[in-house]
């Protein structure tokens, strides 16, 4: 390799915002640049983003953190792509025109498709093979909405005039300049489309759904060659060498390369992976089974819960409600919060995920009084993401029986990680440690170790994991008959949610 080219380019594509860091070949930060773009709710329950958006941020924002790192093209080493997950892009193979707006994940349409398809005793057999669940979460049934939507979709589908991606696809068919067609397994592992086990699409699931493989992406390593970026986007071409879905790199951000290690990312939503080894588990508590890596053609699975409102509860306070002037001021106001009262309040804005799966369902709010106010929302606004995890952390200790092992600590990341009072009192609540490493930006940072690691710029999964460093420990501090009264109350507010 170059001694010239010694950084790497991660592109972290959100849900909200794009951004791309700059790191050194030590994997330490060294410029960056983040851009927002538009959300489009054309209908209750529907989320749209514009992929030309998600395109051009991307490439603004590497461009950007390119000029601020004061490096040109010709000094990267390599780039590496993590994204939001399943939210489904169907563009023109010729035109690279777009079929639609990018269908995200939170999206909700799809529901009726999932009800028929369960109706009918499909659920099963998806789930033996995709380790998911039927819900409109996935992209799959996005996929089948889009091409009954347009008139002659499919035809043109399956004369491969028409191709199907998750995001980090659609940016690596832009950066090759339409000359890669390829997803990594982990991204592959979220379309309800493919067989974990066979590491295959699986031909049942898309002639269930009808959909021809001709549109689907050539699935590869997540360290692996995906081409290079085009000449005119950066002035030199760059290899394209890890791509991962965001939870999936913040889990090898997290350095949770071992068995029995867990992490717990606090974005839009929150999404805990815990890492059970080359054996795929089945849960029996409704998390899924996922891919949390594959390396030299050997997967590495893990259970996930995922959470579809963490830090959009907060978001709500402060656009919805417009009792926050900032995010960053929701923990200074809930310490305000008067401790006699006790709100809950249980964000299922747009239904629930693990382990509830229930897509109907609707937010609530408990123990309001006359005197509840801004304070006291806030409060239950933090504590509502504490006692979603620790529902997360209940299902997976059933599922991962392994003595001794079995999950000690949290490891944490994401915007919400940030706040210390949000972190004791998820300590508490689980009654388990909570690790908050030094690095903060563990998504990017497992997007640029795979692609480091490929061309052999970054040491292994063991010396990398060697580094990883504490910022903070929260240690649980609340006594065992609160936590269990609690939680109890909790439960029984979810369980009135559900009811409604
Ligand atoms: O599964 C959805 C997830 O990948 C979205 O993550 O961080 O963009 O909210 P984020």
């Amino acid at each position: 390799m170059s001694q010239s080219r010694r950084h790497i380019l991660a592109i972290d594509q959100g849900t909200t915002s794009s951004r791309a860091i700059v790191f050194d070949a030590g994997l330490s930060p060294v410029a960056s640049a983040q851009e927002e773009f538009a959300q489009h709710f054309p209908a209750s329950g529907w989320v749209e983003h514009d992929p030309e958006d998600l395109w051009q941020t991307t490439l603004a924002t590497c461009r950007a953190a390119l000029d601020k790192s004061g490096l040109t093209a010709d000094q990267i080493a390599a780039i590496g792509i993590t994204n939001q997950r399943e939210t489904t892009v169907i563009w023109d193979r010729d035109t690279g025109k777009p079929l639609d707006r990018a269908i995200v994940w939170q999206d909700r349409r799809s529901a009726a498709i999932c009800a028929t398809l369960r109706d009918a005793g499909h659920e099963p057999m998806i789930s033996a093979r995709t380790g998911l669940l039927l819900d409109p979460y996935f992209s799959g049934t996005k996929v089948k909405w889009l091409l009954d939507q347009h008139e002659g979709a499919r035809d043109r589908a399956a004369r491969g005039e028409l191709l199907f991606g998750t995001v980090d696809c659609y940016l690596i068919w832009r950066l090759t300049g339409g000359r890669t067609h390829a997803t990594d397994a982990t991204n592959a592992s979220r379309t309800l489309l493919y067989d974990i086990h066979q590491g295959d699409w699986s031909d049942e699931i898309c002639a269930l759904l009808d959909l021809p493989r001709a549109m689907l992406p050539e699935v590869r390593d997540c360290a692996s060659d995906f081409g290079q970026s085009d000449l005119a986007h950066f002035g030199a071409a760059i290899p394209i060498c890890g791509v991962a879905g965001d939870q999936q790199a913040a889990t090898i951000g997290q350095a949770c390369f071992e068995p029995g290690m867990m992490k717990s990312t606090y974005g839009t939503g929150c999404f805990a992976l815990l890492n059970t080894g080359k054996d795929p588990v089945a849960s029996q508590n409704r998390l899924l089974t996922t891919l949390a890596y594959q390396l030299d053609g050997t997967p590495t699975y893990a259970l996930e819960g995922s959470i579809f409102v963490a830090g959009a509860v907060v978001q709500w306070l402060r656009d919805g409600l417009g009792v926050l002037a900032t995010a960053q001021d929701s923990a200074s106001l809930a310490a305000q919060a008067d401790p006699e009262q006790d709100v809950i309040i249980v964000p299922a804005f747009t239904g629930f995920g693990a382990p509830y799966w229930n897509a109907e369902a609707r937010g609530a709010s408990f123990g309001l009084t006359r005197a509840t106010g801004p304070a006291e929302l806030a409060r239950a606004a933090l504590q509502s993401v504490g006692y979603q995890t620790r529902d997360l952390w209940e299902a997976m200790r059933a599922d991962w029986d392994a003595g001794d092992s079995c999950t000690a600590t949290l490891r944490v990341d994401g915007g919400m990680s940030a706040s210390d009072s949000a972190m004791q009192f998820l300590a508490d609540i689980i009654g388990a440690p909570v690790d908050r490493p030094r690095i903060l930006e563990t998504t990017a940072l497992g997007a640029a170790w795979l692609a480091g690691h490929h061309i052999g710029l970054c040491p292994g999964p063991q010396e990398f994991g060697r580094d990883w460093a504490l910022d903070r420990r929260f240690d649980p501090a609340m006594a065992e008959d609160e936590r269990a009264r609690r939680y109890a109350r909790w439960s029984r507010a979810v369980a009135a949610t559900l009811s409604v």
